[in-house]
Order: structure tokens, then sequence, then C-alpha cells
């Protein structure tokens, strides 16, 4: 093919690369899934032309926290996130993944959000990612090894910490899911199947991520009163592997709390020198996970999301639904497990002083899960773009592209994605900023975006003007992917 003849070429569109330079104006060309030039390419053909005159033009962004695990096979044209301009997803999170499972075992709650039925599930990291070469799924994806999984398929009791006998099972369990390729280990210490194990658990149980930089990614202990002691147990672990840490969804909930984001971002800031931290986050002050009868989750507004007693349930009010049943909140909230809710338990200020420290990168913690999940879901990117960034000015549009892919990109080690640059993979969102929004909302929390014009995946265009292209063309990203290109 002569080499000015390419796949695709997007014309006319003002490049934002994702490294935080100044956007300039420049054409694009793909050729066989990769960026093949940038510049003036007036002088190109193309099978396919995408004028986007008046469009930004950006790399497909990364969602850096997410459990779309399972759905990524049961789901796999990804819709909620490729609309959103998503081109990646990183999975594994919050303790969670969807392997190693057996078959013959019950998934306590949170696992149970996976929905991985019997039959489906995968015993092995190989297992699982072998299913998702076999059958790709729209999006690209790279997955870390759940701590509070393995505990469920290792441990007969978990309400307490694990003996060494367990901490070798899984130990073995995280070296067989990094020679399979998984980017790193996420724990949940926040959720029952995790609360009782120690800190010095978790090092045992990760030792196989330090010859391999593999990350440490956390849904912390405590996110309310204990958090100064949440992050200092999470950067203990980070320094005893020798690994980079990820605190996931930076967050301070219950109203005591509230301004507390002025001390932690400090904390994180001052870390930073001595260790490699970094952080995510969703824009929005409302949270969501399963059901749950502690009072501090309770204290504010709760919203049902999905309920396996009472599905009918699923956009309603707790408050209403006790009053009705004649209960407390927390009876109600018993009976509806199990089940996922919407906590309003953050302050905007701290969301708003978290998205705009510099170092955090964008993460939806999407549960796609029933029929009315979190906005954050549908919503989180262009909401960063569109509100965030424009409507209220947290910080410039080049800022926000970054948050969301090359930042994302170098703190988890994914090479040749999150920057706009000749020779990377062609994931590429193309939207118009003056329109971006999000129109997922808590009452319609399953309405598509606006102003997402097309979305790119490895050279595939995959959605178009408001539509999917029916293309699967996501591959699986390993943390070997780095050596195999070197070799
Ligand atoms: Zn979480
Ligand atoms: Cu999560």
């Amino acid at each position: 093919m002569n080499d000015k003849n390419v796949d695709l070429i997007i014309r006319g569109g003002t490049v934002i690369d994702g490294t935080k330079a100044p956007r300039y104006d420049a054409d694009v060309a793909v050729v066989d899934g990769r960026i093949a030039a940038i510049g003036d390419l007036a002088g190109y053909t193309a099978r396919e032309t995408i004028d986007a005159t008046g469009r930004i033009v950006a790399p497909g962004f990364i969602d850096s926290h997410t459990h779309d695990d399972m759905a990524v096979l049961s789901q796999p044209d990804m819709s909620f996130k490729v609309s959103q301009g998503v081109t990646t997803v990183v999975g594994g999170n919050c303790g969670i993944s969807a392997a190693p499972l057996r078959r013959d075992m019950e998934l306590p709650m949170p696992l149970g959000l996976l929905e991985a039925p019997a039959e489906g599930r995968f015993t092995s990291f190989k297992a699982y990612l072998d299913a998702l070469r076999a059958a790709p799924s729209s999006v690209n994806v790279a997955a870390m090894v759940g701590h509070s999984t393995l505990r469920a398929v290792t441990m007969p009791d978990l309400d307490r910490a694990a003996n060494e006998d367990e901490i070798a099972k899984m130990r073995d369990m995280v070296e067989e899911a990094m020679q399979a390729g998984a980017i790193g280990m996420s724990t949940g210490t926040f959720y029952p199947p995790a609360t009782a194990a120690t800190t010095q658990e978790i090092i045992e149980v990760g030792r196989p991520l330090t010859s391999r930089k593999a990350l440490y990614v956390t849904h912390m202990r405590d996110e309310g009163d204990k958090v100064m002691e949440s992050l200092e147990e999470t950067f203990l672990i980070g320094r005893e592997l020798g690994v980079p840490v990820v605190v996931s969804h930076h967050k301070l909930q219950n109203t005591q709390n509230f301004g507390r984001s002025k001390v932690t971002l400090p904390f994180i800031q001052e870390t930073m020198k001595h260790q490699c931290v970094s952080l995510d986050c969703y824009p929005y002050d409302a949270g969501s996970t399963m059901i749950r009868t502690d009072r501090g989750m309770l204290d504010g507004r709760v919203l049902i999301a999905s309920s396996q007693p009472h599905p009918e349930m699923a956009g309603r009010d707790l408050d209403e639904i006790a009053a009705e049943w004649g209960v407390a909140k927390d009876e109600a909230a018993r009976r509806l497990q199990p089940g996922s809710a919407i906590y309003f338990m953050m302050d905007e200020n701290d969301v708003q002083r978290i998205l705009a420290f510099d170092e955090t990168m964008i993460g939806s913690d999407g549960v796609p899960v029933g029929e009315k999940p979190h906005p954050r879901l549908w919503g989180t990117f262009p909401r960063v773009l569109g509100h965030y960034s424009r409507d209220v000015g947290l910080f410039p549009l080049e800022t926000a592209v970054w948050k969301m892919t090359g930042l994302t990109a170098r703190n988890f080690g994914i090479e040749g994605r999150g920057t706009l640059k000749q020779g990377a993979h062609a994931d590429i969102v193309i939207f118009d900023a003056a329109t971006v929004h999000d129109a997922a909302s808590y009452q319609s929390p399953t309405l598509p975006a606006k102003g997402i014009d097309a979305v790119i995946v490895n050279g595939a265009v995959t959605w178009r003007a408001g539509a999917h292209s029916g293309a699967r063309n996501g591959q699986v990203i390993t943390r070997n992917d780095k050596k195999e290109t070197l070799a």
C-alpha cells in the first residue's frame, strides 16, 4: 500500500494529545490499528474519512476504575463506556475480580455484583484473559486480581485474618495472575469479605507484585473518620512491596469529615515525593455500592439501585420504602439485601478539590448491573469534560483530557495508549467541546452522553453519530506487553 493511502483519515479537527500540551489543528491518519501520521495530510487518500471540523480529536479515554470484568463478556458492545469515549477499561478493582473463582461457591457481596453465573466462571486468571481474547469486546481491558476474590475462593470463613496456609495459597494465585498478565492486585478492606484482613496478610499475599513492579490498588479500609490511618496503611503496603499504589475513588464520606480533603491531598502530595502514589476520583457527590445497614452509610439520602428480593424497588428512595413498610431505615435496607444502592454522602467542595488535584485520574467506578445504576456508569467522562471543565471551569480541557488518558496510561503502565502520537494504537475519540455533556441522571441513569461524535478502538470506528457500529476490536492489555514489544 502506498503510504499516503491509509485506512482512515480524520480531517480538519483540533488535536488534544493527552499530554496536557495546548491543542493544535491537524489531520490524523490510521493504518492497521495504529496512528500513521498527524499533521497536514492534504495529499492523503483513505478508505474512510471522518470530517472533524470544529471538533476535538483526543486519545480514547481510559477508565481507571471499573467493575466491567464480566460485562466485557456478557455485554461485549460496552455501549455504556464506548458512548462516553472510553476505549480502555481497568478491571478488577475494590478487591473484586472475575478470576480465579470456583463453580461450587456462593459469591458473597460485593462479589455478587459481578453477576458471574456458576457455569461461566474462570478457575484461573489465564482462563479469564484467554476468554477475553477469544471473544473480544468493544474496549481494551487491563485486569487486576482482587484480594477479596482470593479470600472468598480460599477461606471457609471470612471473618478472620488468613492463616499461613491460606496466605500461601492466595500468594500462589497472585503469582498465577501475574504470569498470565494481570497488571496488579486490588484490595477492598472496606467490604465484609476483607475487613478482617490484616495489613500483614495483604503484604504477604501481594509478594509476587514486587519483582514485576505491578500495581497495588485499593478501596481503602475507611474513607471517613479513619481516612488518614487508611492512607498510611496503603502507603505502608506500597513501601513494603516496593510497588506503585493507587488510592481508588478518593473521597471523604459522612458530614463530620467534609472538608478533610484539605488534609488528605497535601498528605498524598507529600508522600508522592518519596514513593509512587496515584489516585482516581469519579465526578459525583454520591457513591454507589452494595446495600449496607450500618449507620454511617444510612445517614444521608439513599437510592436503591437494585435489589434481588425486591427488584420493583430499584430507583426508589430508601426513606420512602421504609415509610411504606412501616419499618426503620436499617431494617428496610436489610430486607432489600442483597442489592446495590446510591449513597449521597460526600461534600461537593471535596469532590471538586479532589478532581482538581493535579495528579487525580478519572475513573467511573460504574457498576454495570440493574436498570437503575449510578449515572456515573454512562456519564463520568462527558461530565468531567462538560460540567467540571467547561461549565464550572475547574481546569482547562487539555488537563481534563490528560486526567483520562496520558496520566492514566502512565500510572497504570499502559504502553502505546493514552497519547495521540504517531505509532500509538489508534484509540481515538472525536467530540464537540462546546456541547459535550453527560445526559445520565439519577432518575434516568442509562442515557448516552451528548457531543461524542465518534469513537475509534484499535482503528475500528466503534461509535458514530450516537450509535454503536457493532465493532468489537478491543484487546487484552497485559503487563507483559512491554516485554513483548521490547523483544
Ligand atoms: Zn470501591
Ligand atoms: Cu470500585
